[in-house]
Protein backbone atom coordinates (compact mmCIF):
# COMPACT_ATOMS: atom_id res chain seq x y z
CA UNK A 1 0.00 0.00 0.00
CA UNK A 2 2.48 2.63 1.07
CA UNK A 3 4.73 1.55 -2.46
CA UNK A 4 1.37 2.08 -4.32
CA UNK A 5 1.19 6.28 -2.50
CA UNK A 6 4.83 6.63 -3.07
CA UNK A 7 4.35 5.55 -6.98
CA UNK A 8 1.23 7.62 -7.52
CA UNK A 9 2.35 11.00 -5.52
CA UNK A 10 5.01 12.02 -7.53
CA UNK A 11 2.60 11.21 -10.30
CA UNK A 12 -0.10 13.35 -10.15
CA UNK A 13 2.80 16.47 -9.13
CA UNK A 14 3.43 16.01 -12.88
CA UNK A 15 0.29 16.13 -14.29
CA UNK A 16 -0.06 19.90 -13.18
CA UNK A 17 2.34 22.47 -15.01
CA UNK A 18 4.74 23.13 -12.67
CA UNK A 19 4.88 26.66 -14.45
CA UNK A 20 1.30 27.61 -13.68
CA UNK A 21 1.65 30.29 -11.13
CA UNK A 22 5.13 31.88 -13.25
CA UNK A 23 4.48 35.01 -14.91
CA UNK A 24 7.57 34.61 -17.73
CA UNK A 25 6.29 31.29 -18.01
CA UNK A 26 3.61 32.42 -21.35
CA UNK A 27 6.08 34.42 -22.99
CA UNK A 28 8.58 31.79 -23.25
CA UNK A 29 6.17 29.76 -24.22
CA UNK A 30 5.05 32.00 -26.81
CA UNK A 31 8.49 31.85 -28.28
CA UNK A 32 8.22 28.33 -28.55
CA UNK A 33 5.09 28.63 -29.85
CA UNK A 34 5.77 30.72 -32.86
CA UNK A 35 8.71 29.15 -33.49
CA UNK A 36 7.53 25.31 -33.87
CA UNK A 37 3.11 25.06 -33.71
CA UNK A 38 2.27 28.56 -35.11
CA UNK A 39 3.03 27.55 -38.84
CA UNK A 40 -0.03 25.37 -38.15
CA UNK A 41 -1.91 26.75 -35.40
CA UNK A 42 -1.67 30.28 -35.90
CA UNK A 43 0.91 33.26 -34.56
CA UNK A 44 -1.57 33.78 -31.78
CA UNK A 45 -2.61 30.38 -31.68
CA UNK A 46 -6.03 30.81 -32.93
CA UNK A 47 -5.66 28.45 -35.49
CA UNK A 48 -5.00 28.03 -39.47
CA UNK A 49 -4.13 24.74 -40.92
CA UNK A 50 -4.24 23.32 -37.44
CA UNK A 51 -7.28 24.10 -35.10
CA UNK A 52 -8.03 27.00 -32.82
CA UNK A 53 -6.45 26.59 -29.31
CA UNK A 54 -7.93 29.73 -28.11
CA UNK A 55 -11.36 27.95 -27.64
CA UNK A 56 -10.48 26.89 -24.06
CA UNK A 57 -12.12 23.53 -24.99
CA UNK A 58 -9.86 20.99 -26.87
CA UNK A 59 -10.92 17.49 -28.21
CA UNK A 60 -8.01 16.07 -26.64
CA UNK A 61 -9.36 16.87 -23.35
CA UNK A 62 -9.13 20.38 -21.40
CA UNK A 63 -6.94 19.77 -18.28
CA UNK A 64 -3.41 20.72 -18.74
CA UNK A 65 -2.73 16.91 -18.13
CA UNK A 66 -3.94 16.14 -21.07
CA UNK A 67 -3.13 18.84 -23.51
CA UNK A 68 0.38 18.03 -22.08
CA UNK A 69 -0.24 14.38 -23.18
CA UNK A 70 -1.80 15.46 -26.27
CA UNK A 71 1.83 18.05 -27.32
CA UNK A 72 3.99 15.15 -26.32
CA UNK A 73 2.94 12.06 -28.20
CA UNK A 74 0.96 13.69 -31.47
CA UNK A 75 -2.15 12.65 -32.98
CA UNK A 76 -1.21 9.61 -34.95
CA UNK A 77 -2.57 10.06 -38.42
CA UNK A 78 -2.64 14.00 -38.85
CA UNK A 79 -0.64 16.44 -39.26
CA UNK A 80 -0.13 16.94 -35.13
CA UNK A 81 3.33 15.44 -34.47
CA UNK A 82 4.87 14.47 -31.10
CA UNK A 83 7.05 17.26 -30.00
CA UNK A 84 8.19 15.36 -26.60
CA UNK A 85 11.98 14.65 -27.88
CA UNK A 86 11.94 18.10 -29.31
CA UNK A 87 11.09 20.36 -26.94
CA UNK A 88 11.33 18.51 -23.51
CA UNK A 89 8.33 18.08 -20.80
CA UNK A 90 9.53 21.22 -18.82
CA UNK A 91 9.19 23.63 -22.35
CA UNK A 92 5.58 22.02 -23.15
CA UNK A 93 4.56 23.07 -20.02
CA UNK A 94 5.61 26.73 -21.25
CA UNK A 95 3.85 26.76 -23.96
CA UNK A 96 0.40 25.31 -22.04
CA UNK A 97 1.13 27.89 -20.35
CA UNK A 98 1.34 30.37 -23.49
CA UNK A 99 -2.10 28.50 -24.73
CA UNK A 100 -3.80 29.23 -21.58
CA UNK A 101 -2.84 32.70 -21.52
CA UNK A 102 -4.00 33.15 -25.48
CA UNK A 103 -7.15 31.60 -24.25
CA UNK A 104 -9.99 34.31 -24.69
CA UNK A 105 -13.82 34.31 -24.25
CA UNK A 106 -14.39 35.87 -27.80
CA UNK A 107 -13.64 33.07 -29.34
CA UNK A 108 -14.74 32.70 -33.04
CA UNK A 109 -17.58 30.42 -33.22
CA UNK A 110 -19.90 28.93 -36.29
CA UNK A 111 -23.16 31.29 -36.94
CA UNK A 112 -24.11 29.24 -39.48
CA UNK A 113 -26.95 26.49 -39.47
CA UNK A 114 -25.31 22.91 -39.49
CA UNK A 115 -28.67 21.17 -40.94
CA UNK A 116 -28.79 23.69 -43.80
CA UNK A 117 -25.09 23.27 -44.48
CA UNK A 118 -25.40 19.58 -44.57
CA UNK A 119 -28.19 20.16 -47.48
CA UNK A 120 -25.91 22.65 -49.41
CA UNK A 121 -22.96 20.17 -48.66
CA UNK A 122 -24.47 17.44 -50.43
CA UNK A 123 -26.99 19.60 -53.07
CA UNK A 124 -26.08 23.11 -54.22
CA UNK A 125 -22.38 22.64 -53.34
CA UNK A 126 -21.74 19.28 -55.00
CA UNK A 127 -18.94 18.87 -52.33
CA UNK A 128 -19.67 14.92 -52.09
CA UNK A 129 -18.24 14.74 -56.28
CA UNK A 130 -14.70 14.91 -54.27
CA UNK A 131 -14.87 14.52 -50.65
CA UNK A 132 -15.82 11.73 -48.34
CA UNK A 133 -18.09 12.84 -45.09
CA UNK A 134 -18.54 9.98 -43.00
CA UNK A 135 -18.80 7.04 -45.53
CA UNK A 136 -20.72 9.04 -48.16
CA UNK A 137 -18.87 11.00 -50.77
CA UNK A 138 -15.79 10.41 -52.68
CA UNK A 139 -12.12 10.61 -52.10
CA UNK A 140 -11.22 12.81 -55.24
CA UNK A 141 -10.25 15.79 -52.54
CA UNK A 142 -8.95 15.58 -49.00
CA UNK A 143 -11.52 13.46 -46.40
CA UNK A 144 -13.39 15.46 -44.72
CA UNK A 145 -14.64 13.55 -42.06
CA UNK A 146 -12.21 14.98 -39.01
CA UNK A 147 -12.43 18.88 -40.48
CA UNK A 148 -13.67 20.31 -37.79
CA UNK A 149 -11.55 18.70 -35.00
CA UNK A 150 -8.38 19.41 -37.42
CA UNK A 151 -8.88 22.79 -39.15
CA UNK A 152 -9.74 26.41 -37.46
CA UNK A 153 -12.88 28.03 -38.75
CA UNK A 154 -10.97 30.62 -40.80
CA UNK A 155 -9.24 27.58 -42.91
CA UNK A 156 -12.33 25.72 -43.70
CA UNK A 157 -14.25 29.62 -44.99
CA UNK A 158 -10.78 29.94 -46.90
CA UNK A 159 -10.71 26.44 -48.44
CA UNK A 160 -14.24 27.22 -50.00
CA UNK A 161 -13.96 30.88 -51.29
CA UNK A 162 -10.40 30.79 -52.28
CA UNK A 163 -9.02 27.35 -52.49
CA UNK A 164 -5.30 27.98 -54.02
CA UNK A 165 -4.79 30.28 -50.80
CA UNK A 166 -3.44 27.15 -49.11
CA UNK A 167 -3.76 23.91 -50.70
CA UNK A 168 -3.48 20.68 -48.97
CA UNK A 169 -0.47 19.29 -48.80
CA UNK A 170 0.18 16.53 -50.96
CA UNK A 171 -3.34 17.44 -53.03
CA UNK A 172 -1.47 19.84 -55.84
CA UNK A 173 -2.92 19.61 -59.14
CA UNK A 174 -1.09 17.29 -62.11
CA UNK A 175 -1.34 18.20 -65.51
CA UNK A 176 -0.52 15.54 -68.30
CA UNK A 177 -0.31 15.35 -71.82
CA UNK A 178 0.09 11.85 -73.47
CA UNK A 179 1.83 11.34 -76.67
CA UNK A 180 -1.12 11.15 -78.86
CA UNK A 181 -2.13 14.74 -77.50
CA UNK A 182 -4.76 13.79 -74.66
CA UNK A 183 -4.79 16.07 -71.58
CA UNK A 184 -5.26 14.65 -68.52
CA UNK A 185 -5.70 17.07 -65.12
CA UNK A 186 -6.46 15.29 -61.47
CA UNK A 187 -5.32 15.51 -58.18
CA UNK A 188 -1.85 14.47 -56.95
CA UNK A 189 -1.90 10.70 -55.74
CA UNK A 190 1.85 10.41 -55.74
CA UNK A 191 4.78 12.69 -58.01
CA UNK A 192 8.40 12.22 -58.01
CA UNK A 193 11.07 12.76 -60.66
CA UNK A 194 10.25 9.49 -62.49
CA UNK A 195 6.64 9.35 -62.48
CA UNK A 196 2.75 10.74 -61.64
CA UNK A 197 -0.32 9.63 -59.86
CA UNK A 198 -3.43 10.82 -60.23
CA UNK A 199 -6.82 11.07 -59.96
CA UNK A 200 -9.58 12.71 -62.29
CA UNK A 201 -12.73 14.57 -61.33
CA UNK A 202 -14.42 11.40 -62.05
CA UNK A 203 -12.36 9.27 -59.39
CA UNK A 204 -10.71 7.35 -62.13
CA UNK A 205 -6.53 6.56 -61.32
CA UNK A 206 -3.91 7.10 -63.28
CA UNK A 207 0.01 6.27 -63.25
CA UNK A 208 2.55 7.55 -65.45
CA UNK A 209 6.46 7.60 -66.16
CA UNK A 210 7.60 10.65 -67.15
CA UNK A 211 9.76 9.02 -70.16
CA UNK A 212 5.83 7.85 -71.79
CA UNK A 213 4.41 11.00 -71.97
CA UNK A 214 4.94 14.71 -73.78
CA UNK A 215 4.34 16.50 -70.66
CA UNK A 216 4.16 16.28 -67.18
CA UNK A 217 3.22 18.92 -64.81
CA UNK A 218 2.85 19.64 -61.12
CA UNK A 219 0.65 22.81 -60.67
CA UNK A 220 0.59 24.69 -57.19
CA UNK A 221 -3.32 25.22 -57.45
CA UNK A 222 -6.06 23.40 -57.00
CA UNK A 223 -8.94 21.38 -58.43
CA UNK A 224 -11.09 22.70 -56.19
CA UNK A 225 -13.48 25.24 -57.95
CA UNK A 226 -14.02 28.69 -55.71
CA UNK A 227 -17.44 28.69 -54.30
CA UNK A 228 -17.39 32.59 -53.18
CA UNK A 229 -20.01 33.82 -56.03
CA UNK A 230 -21.98 30.50 -55.97
CA UNK A 231 -23.47 30.75 -52.31
CA UNK A 232 -24.56 33.62 -50.77
CA UNK A 233 -22.63 34.99 -47.68
CA UNK A 234 -25.29 32.67 -44.99
CA UNK A 235 -24.77 29.92 -47.15
CA UNK A 236 -21.05 30.01 -46.89
CA UNK A 237 -21.61 29.92 -43.04
CA UNK A 238 -23.70 27.38 -42.91
CA UNK A 239 -21.38 25.30 -45.03
CA UNK A 240 -18.66 26.06 -42.79
CA UNK A 241 -21.11 25.16 -39.40
CA UNK A 242 -21.75 21.61 -41.31
CA UNK A 243 -17.73 21.50 -41.78
CA UNK A 244 -16.81 22.31 -38.12
CA UNK A 245 -19.44 19.94 -36.81
CA UNK A 246 -17.49 16.81 -38.54
CA UNK A 247 -15.37 15.50 -36.03
CA UNK A 248 -15.98 12.01 -36.11
CA UNK A 249 -18.06 11.24 -33.39
C1 LIG B 1 1.91 20.70 -39.29
C2 LIG B 1 0.82 21.32 -38.57
C3 LIG B 1 0.89 21.37 -37.04
C4 LIG B 1 1.92 21.81 -36.24
C5 LIG B 1 3.28 22.36 -36.65
C6 LIG B 1 1.45 21.69 -34.87
N1 LIG B 1 0.16 21.21 -34.88
FE1 LIG B 1 -0.98 20.91 -33.22
N2 LIG B 1 -2.43 20.10 -34.39
C7 LIG B 1 -2.44 20.06 -35.76
C8 LIG B 1 -3.64 19.37 -36.22
C9 LIG B 1 -4.05 19.10 -37.66
C10 LIG B 1 -4.34 18.98 -35.05
C11 LIG B 1 -5.66 18.20 -35.00
C12 LIG B 1 -5.34 16.72 -34.87
C13 LIG B 1 -6.59 15.86 -34.79
O1 LIG B 1 -7.27 15.94 -33.76
O2 LIG B 1 -6.86 15.16 -35.76
C14 LIG B 1 -3.56 19.48 -33.93
C15 LIG B 1 -3.94 19.33 -32.60
C16 LIG B 1 -3.33 19.97 -31.54
C17 LIG B 1 -3.83 20.01 -30.19
C18 LIG B 1 -5.11 19.34 -29.70
C19 LIG B 1 -6.29 20.21 -29.96
C20 LIG B 1 -7.56 19.58 -29.47
O3 LIG B 1 -8.63 20.23 -29.63
O4 LIG B 1 -7.52 18.46 -28.98
C21 LIG B 1 -2.98 20.77 -29.45
C22 LIG B 1 -3.11 21.14 -27.99
C23 LIG B 1 -1.91 21.17 -30.34
N3 LIG B 1 -2.16 20.67 -31.59
C24 LIG B 1 -0.83 21.94 -29.94
C25 LIG B 1 0.29 22.12 -30.74
C26 LIG B 1 1.53 22.70 -30.26
C27 LIG B 1 1.75 23.23 -28.85
C28 LIG B 1 2.39 22.69 -31.32
C29 LIG B 1 3.84 23.13 -31.33
C30 LIG B 1 4.70 22.55 -30.33
C31 LIG B 1 1.67 22.13 -32.47
N4 LIG B 1 0.42 21.79 -32.07
C32 LIG B 1 2.19 22.02 -33.75
C33 LIG B 1 -1.46 20.57 -36.59
C34 LIG B 1 -0.22 21.01 -36.17
C1 LIG C 1 -13.77 19.04 -58.24
C2 LIG C 1 -13.51 18.51 -56.93
C3 LIG C 1 -13.91 19.32 -55.70
C4 LIG C 1 -15.14 19.84 -55.37
C5 LIG C 1 -16.42 19.81 -56.19
C6 LIG C 1 -14.99 20.41 -54.05
N1 LIG C 1 -13.71 20.25 -53.61
FE1 LIG C 1 -12.99 20.81 -51.79
N2 LIG C 1 -11.11 20.24 -52.36
C7 LIG C 1 -10.80 19.61 -53.54
C8 LIG C 1 -9.37 19.41 -53.63
C9 LIG C 1 -8.60 18.77 -54.77
C10 LIG C 1 -8.82 19.93 -52.42
C11 LIG C 1 -7.33 19.96 -52.01
C12 LIG C 1 -6.64 21.16 -52.59
C13 LIG C 1 -7.02 22.42 -51.87
O1 LIG C 1 -6.49 22.66 -50.76
O2 LIG C 1 -7.87 23.16 -52.39
C14 LIG C 1 -9.96 20.45 -51.65
C15 LIG C 1 -9.86 21.01 -50.37
C16 LIG C 1 -10.94 21.31 -49.57
C17 LIG C 1 -10.86 21.68 -48.18
C18 LIG C 1 -9.58 21.74 -47.33
C19 LIG C 1 -9.39 20.36 -46.74
C20 LIG C 1 -8.26 20.22 -45.77
O3 LIG C 1 -8.41 19.43 -44.84
O4 LIG C 1 -7.22 20.89 -45.91
C21 LIG C 1 -12.14 21.92 -47.75
C22 LIG C 1 -12.56 22.34 -46.35
C23 LIG C 1 -13.01 21.70 -48.87
N3 LIG C 1 -12.26 21.32 -49.97
C24 LIG C 1 -14.38 21.85 -48.83
C25 LIG C 1 -15.20 21.75 -49.95
C26 LIG C 1 -16.61 22.10 -49.95
C27 LIG C 1 -17.39 22.60 -48.74
C28 LIG C 1 -17.07 21.90 -51.21
C29 LIG C 1 -18.44 22.18 -51.76
C30 LIG C 1 -18.97 23.51 -51.50
C31 LIG C 1 -15.95 21.39 -52.00
N4 LIG C 1 -14.85 21.32 -51.20
C32 LIG C 1 -16.03 21.04 -53.35
C33 LIG C 1 -11.67 19.24 -54.53
C34 LIG C 1 -13.01 19.59 -54.59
Amino acid sequence: MQRLLLLFIPLGIMAQNPHAADPQAPEAGRGIFRIYCAPCHGLKADGGRGPDLTLGVYTAGDTDEALHKVISRGVPGSEMADYNERLGADNIWKVISYIRSAARKDAARPTGNIASGEKLFWGKGSCGQCHLAGTRGRSVGPDLTLAGRRRSLAYLRDSITEPNKDITPGFYTIVVETRDGKKITGVQRGFDNFSAQLMDANETYYSFLKGDVNTLKREYRSMMPSYAKAFTPAELEDVVAYLYSLRGN
